[in-house]
């Protein structure tokens, strides 16, 4: 976890991004919540109020030619329906453009990863913060996009050229010499980064993050939460109780941004290798190490065994249509998930995938009962975008 203050410098870049958004016209998107986004997929995008570059970005990220072989979009493991998370809810992992590949780690959702702040230290509380992926590898949403283009599990396209020949002969390809100028595609990376650029432009809308949840809702002081919500905000919040908010902070900030519901901070709770997960069984060129593969997380990225097993704190926004959960998906429920907090310690589990670095301080032992922890996961849902007002 981390202190409140540190938000500060956060808080004033939300609010950034927020006024921009709205000053773009970009909200009016947001008011019907989520089914406007599923039925607003490609085939319509210009109809939306997002801007030319944007609207680039979103053809892109629904493109399904943009694989090898073929038929993978970005969508596919990001779909709207479910807050840009995997809709395949079976598998711990995604499923790559060949079908027979997967990648080594659950999907996350992409609303709200706009305001992850880039990987640094904080000198203050001493650690670790920001980062995109579970393991904070890469700093930017356009860096991000290139990865799952050529990751051989993912949408497996061999080279950039590949992808530039790709972006030629789509219907739209006349946007880019639009948006960037006549040399947008004249070279696999000048088109490679502009392909980059529009992704990360859409990523950064409202209609990625519209901010529309129930809880939303009750923040504006606009809506009630029913009893068992409310009893599940106060276990939420409760040092002696869930702690969540702790690493999931969920208040509105001192500029009044609304939480993310993370602050983006390192921890490694502990989580039981998924013995499920279909990537340990790859070939040995997908996965040298087979069935001995450990995820190390934090400490991968910044080779250093004291960040060994930590990933970073995911949104809680979205989280009840967002599963599996955890890094490796292990957990198909809430329910689970929150009945590893609570008895981790006290009552039979598995041995952590990391042994070393587990945070046994803020949870482990929690001591609530099966009710606490149902009204935990009816709060959790108040935090699901396109809530609607029931008619009256
Ligand atoms: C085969 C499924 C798959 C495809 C296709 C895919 N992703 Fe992902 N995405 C994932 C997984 C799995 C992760 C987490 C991986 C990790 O942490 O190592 C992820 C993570 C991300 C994140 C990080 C979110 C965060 O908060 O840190 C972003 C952003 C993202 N993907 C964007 C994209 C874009 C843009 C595309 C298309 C160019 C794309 N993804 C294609 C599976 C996929
Ligand atoms: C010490 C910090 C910390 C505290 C306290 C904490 N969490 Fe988490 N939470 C994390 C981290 C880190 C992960 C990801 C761990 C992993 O994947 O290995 C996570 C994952 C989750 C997930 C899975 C989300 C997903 O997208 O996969 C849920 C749900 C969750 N936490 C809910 C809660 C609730 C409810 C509480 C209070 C009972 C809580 N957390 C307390 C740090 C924390």
């Amino acid at each position: 976890m981390i202190k409140p203050k540190t938000y500060y410098f956060y808080s004033l870049f939300i609010t950034f991004l927020i006024v921009i958004s709205i000053l773009c016209g970009c909200v009016s998107n947001q008011i019907n919540g989520k089914k406007e986004k599923v039925e607003n997929k490609s085939t319509n995008a210009f109809e939306s109020s997002l801007n030319a570059k944007e609207q680039l970005g979103k053809l892109l990220f629904f493109e399904e030619s943009l694989s090898t072989p073929p038929g993978q979009a970005c969508s596919d493991c990001h779909a709207p329906e479910v807050a840009f998370a995997d809709p395949e809810t079976e598998l711990p992992v995604s499923r790559g453009a060949h079908s027979d590949r997967y990648g080594n780690r659950n999907d996350m959702t992409i609303s709200y990863s706009a305001f992850v702040p880039p990987l640094h230290f904080n000198e203050d509380e001493e650690v670790w913060v920001g980062g995109l992926f579970w393991d904070g590898r890469v700093n930017s949403l356009a860096e991000q996009s290139k990865g799952p283009l050529l990751n051989p599990l993912e949408m497996a396209n061999p080279d950039t050229l590949t992808i530039l020949k790709k972006l030629e002969s789509l219907s739209y390809a006349e946007l880019f010499t639009e948006i960037y100028g006549p040399d947008a595609l004249s070279n696999p990376n000048i088109a490679f980064n502009n392909m980059a650029d529009a992704i990360e432009a859409y990523e950064k809308t409202s209609e990625v993050s519209p901010f529309t949840s129930k809880y939303d809702y009750w923040l504006r002081g606009e809506i009630e939460l029913n009893e068992q919500e409310l009893r599940g905000l106060k276990l939420y919040e409760a040092e002696d109780k869930g702690n969540c908010a702790a690493c999931h902070p969920n208040t509105i900030s001192a500029d009044g941004s609304p939480p993310l519901f993370t602050d983006f901070t390192y921890d490694n709770l502990g989580v039981p290798p998924n013995s499920e997960n279909p990537f340990y069984s790859l070939p040995q060129e997908l996965n040298p190490d087979g069935f001995e593969f450990v995820d190390l997380g934090l400490g991968k990225t910044l080779n250093d065994p004291e960040q060994d097993g930590k990933f970073r704190v995911p949104t809680m926004r979205n989280v009840a249509v967002t599963s599996p959960y955890m890094h490796n998906g292990i957990y198909k429920t809430l329910f689970s998930v929150l009945a590893f907090y609570n008895t981790r310690d006290v009552a039979e589990w598995p041995e952590p995938e990391v042994a070393q670095n587990v945070n046994i301080d803020e949870l482990g032992d929690l001591k609530l009962t099966n009710n606490e922890l149902e009204d935990l996961v009816a709060f959790l849902r108040t935090l699901t975008d396109g809530w609607e007002k029931p008619n009256e």
